[in-house]
């Protein structure tokens, strides 16, 4: 496989594309082997008592989209932070919160200070062993070369800016997922538990309802919320909750590389999950290359 893939290379003097789709498949049963080795993984994810939640009301059909607020109490009851947000891969993580432009058609403006830490970021999870793992296999199975060129390939995946308004480079796959954007008048991505529980303790974040409690006890687990960000509306906002960021991000970068473009089928503790991806298909990096233009869990 490895000679098949490097004699174009050698014959046109060019240097070995990163290959993603065609010729490379991962099972659904290696993916899922590989999904439930990552939960075992995750060391940094809250334990029960770290994150406890005030679901409230549980809205179905056209309540999910009616913005009605069932809930008087906040989501978020207590949360852990001097015990989780101490933990490196969450400060980086929340490090980068604060460098967004969150209503799309203004461009981002990347300092170096930035760039400096989604760098330690992206260091930081890569010294985990959820992130070994998922290193490992895509290096076994021939999506990437070498971890290092995974490195390289996940930084530009994730945070290499793209517009969505046909003009300013106003956004990124790790913008979109993780931090959220306003886009046509709506909340649009928005897929990290720590992100709104830090928008709601700040009070910018309004929660309403939920639609959807994944069947797992304790965490990691999956829920659908109704939430409102200032005035912007999120009608169905699926996540992980109490997972550290590297889970949520290998989770996710693990079907955008296997299954891009479609439903990801894996189980994590046992439990059945889905997980979505779109690639951003209006421009690329590299040999043709898609950045993330969302993925997040299916409820
Ligand atoms: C992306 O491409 C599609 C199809 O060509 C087009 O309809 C859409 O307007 C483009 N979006 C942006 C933001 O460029």
């Amino acid at each position: 496989m490895v000679l098949l893939l490097l004699l174009p290379c050698m014959i046109y003097g060019a240097s070995l594309p990163e290959p993603r789709q065609a010729v490379l498949s991962a099972t659904n049963a290696e993916i899922t082997s590989l999904a439930e080795q990552l939960y075992s993984a995750d060391v940094n994810k809250a334990n029960s008592g770290d994150v406890t939640l005030n679901l409230q009301y549980k809205a179905t059909g056209t309540e999910t989209s009616s913005g009605t607020d069932f809930a008087s109490q906040k989501l978020f009851g207590y949360v852990n932070e001097a015990k989780l947000f101490a933990r490196p891969t969450f400060s980086r993580f929340i490090s980068l919160l604060d460098n967004y432009i969150k209503t799309t058609g203004t461009a981002e403006v990347v300092t170096s200070g930035e760039i400096a830490e989604q760098n330690a970021f992206v260091d930081e999870i890569f010294k985990t062993t959820v992130f070994s793992r998922l290193s490992s296999f895509f290096v076994s199975k021939g999506y990437y070369t070498t971890a290092e060129s995974f490195k390289t390939d996940f930084t530009e995946m994730w945070f290499g800016l793209y517009t969505r308004t046909k003009g300013p480079l106003d956004s990124s796959g790790f913008e979109h997922i993780f931090h959220g954007e306003i886009h046509s008048g709506k909340i649009s991505g928005f897929h990290s538990w720590v992100q709104f529980y830090l928008l709601e303790k700040s009070g910018q974040i309004n929660y309403l309802s939920y639609s959807a409690d994944g069947p797992w006890t304790g965490y990691p687990d999956v829920y659908g919320f109704q939430f409102k960000w200032t005035t912007y509306i999120k009608t169905l906002g699926s996540m992980f909750l109490g997972t550290s960021p590297e889970f949520d991000i290998a989770m996710f970068t693990l079907c955008y590389v296997t299954r891009p473009d479609s439903q990801c089928s894996v189980t994590i503790g046992g439990h059945t999950l889905k997980i979505q991806t779109y690639t951003w298909a209006n421009s690329t990096y590299g040999v043709g290359k898609r950045y993330v233009a969302s993925t997040y869990p299916v409820v």
